[in-house]
């Protein structure tokens, strides 16, 4: 029998997911379907019921669900715990298993699609919410030497306090980024929405260092300003790509190869 899976979220009829989750499906021989899922603003709860009910193994969760999906998960995983956010969730019997798969996905595509070592790198990580949350614990657990910057600073300093025990981790303000090099730059604000740049100051690039958009599907100020600045510029579609294998890998126990599916949503 089919095994139904979806993602859920509010917009989600642009979402990539369903058509990577059957790129996968096709590679690997899974019988597996996955669709998009609109859920009310006010109804994620409901929607999440109706699936169990309907008898899906489990389903991906994007904007704006992900801090209600980990309220709702009934057992969480290590990453979520620190991430505070799911967006991967498995039912089974009574059982709703959250876990956070946006860190893994952006460190494997950092270090094995792009070839990246992580490992003593001074990484400054842009932003202090949900999406930054997401990602610092695969980043220290790759023994990054991580930097959260913030606009708001109290911000950051609470994420850095956070994940004090799990790395080498400190916070800054934009300001004290003055004379200081970072070999990879990971852009994790909301900014590029409304096409905003941080306000990064000139030299904060390493020499030959990584500019990582966690954007995709258009260019931002960010990825300009990388740009100027000689750095390689990367974009989130790599990421997008590797928490759905994450995510796959969780339901199915089967990794996907990633490379032809990335190759298929960059020319797309
Ligand atoms: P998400 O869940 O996507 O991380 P969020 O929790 O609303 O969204 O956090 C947005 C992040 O983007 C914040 O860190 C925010 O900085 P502040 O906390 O100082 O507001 C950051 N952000 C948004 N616009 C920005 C901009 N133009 N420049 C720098 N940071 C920005």
């Amino acid at each position: 029998m089919t095994d139904r899976y979806a993602v859920i979220g509010n917009p989600i009829s642009h979402s990539k997911s369903p058509l990577i989750h059957r790129l996968f499906a096709a590679q690997t021989g899974q019988d597996i379907s996955y669709e998009a899922v609109e859920a009310p603003l006010d109804g994620f709860g409901h929607t999440i019921a109706r699936l169990r009910q309907q008898g899906y193994k489990g389903c991906n969760v994007t904007i704006p669900f992900k801090f209600e999906a980990f309220k709702l998960a009934t057992k969480l995983t290590e990453r979520a715990l620190a991430a505070k956010t799911v967006n991967t969730l498995s039912f089974d019997g009574d059982t709703i298993l959250g876990d956070n798969t946006d860190g893994a996905g952006l460190v494997r595509d950092i270090t094995q699609n792009l070839l990246w070592v992580l490992q003593d790198k001074p990484v400054l990580l842009m932003g202090a919410g949900g999406a930054s949350y997401g990602v610092s614990l695969p980043l220290l657990a790759n023994k990054a030497r991580l930097c959260v910057v913030n606009r708001t600073v109290s911000k950051a300093k609470q994420l850095a306090d956070a994940f004090a025990s799990k790395g080498h981790i400190n916070a800054l303000g934009y300001d004290d980024l003055v004379g200081k090099k970072y070999s990879v730059i990971i852009n994790a604000t909301a900014s590029g929405l409304s096409d905003e740049m941080p306000p990064l100051p000139e030299g904060i690039f390493a020499p030959d260092a990584l500019a990582y958009d966690m954007m995709y599907g258009r260019e931002t100020p960010f990825m300009r300003f990388a740009r100027k600045h000689e750095a390689q510029v990367e974009n989130g579609l790599g990421m997008l790509v590797e928490q759905a294998a994450e995510a796959f890998y969780i339901w199915r126990g089967i990794w996907p190869d990633t490379a032809p599916v990335i190759q298929v949503l960059r020319t797309a």
